[in-house]
């Protein structure tokens, strides 16, 4: 191979290698996922979650004990959301406990579970793998 094949081979490899640094360091991470809804609110149901051990019978994001239901997209489910939240936290069931929690409390724990819906879906049916290795939801 010349001496100028070479070269142009190096070179042009390192103009792709500087235009792939660009591309990365400049897109892909501007998603949201929820932060903006993470509010002191929601910070504060995000204790009262951990401190109810409310993960050892619900999962989130498939992950935690199987006696609930999984909470990720309880507040954007069609016939469910906030009312329906508050109603099961303030009056518990026949299996799941009623935890005497004040307004606030209860206030909290539904701000919590609106910001967990906002960062993503679970489980994931249906989903596409783009181009750049992320995975969007179809549909979202
Ligand atoms: C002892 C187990 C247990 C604990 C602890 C528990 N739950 Fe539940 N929860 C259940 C069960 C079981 C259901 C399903 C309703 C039923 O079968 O009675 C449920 C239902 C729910 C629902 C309705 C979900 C849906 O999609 O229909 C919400 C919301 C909920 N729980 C929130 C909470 C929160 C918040 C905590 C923590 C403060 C908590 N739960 C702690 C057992 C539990």
């Amino acid at each position: 191979m010349s001496t100028i094949s070479k070269r142009l081979i190096f070179w042009s490899l390192v103009v792709l290698f500087v235009v792939d640094t660009v591309v990365i360091y400049s897109s892909g991470t501007e998603e949201d996922l929820g932060k903006s809804f993470l509010t002191s609110e929601a910070k504060e149901g995000k204790l009262l979650f951990q401190k109810y051990n409310c993960i050892s019978c619900h999962q989130i994001y498939g992950l935690g004990g199987y006696m609930g239901p999984d909470l990720t997209n309880t507040y954007s489910t069609v016939g469910k959301g906030e009312l329906y939240i508050k109603a099961f936290i303030q009056n518990g069931t026949q299996r799941m406990p009623n935890f005497k929690m004040n307004d606030d409390e209860i206030n909290s724990l539904t701000a919590y579970l609106k910001y967990i819906d906002k960062t993503g879906v679970s489980p994931v049916k249906d989903f596409r793998i783009n181009a750049n290795g992320t995975v969007t939801q179809n549909g979202r």
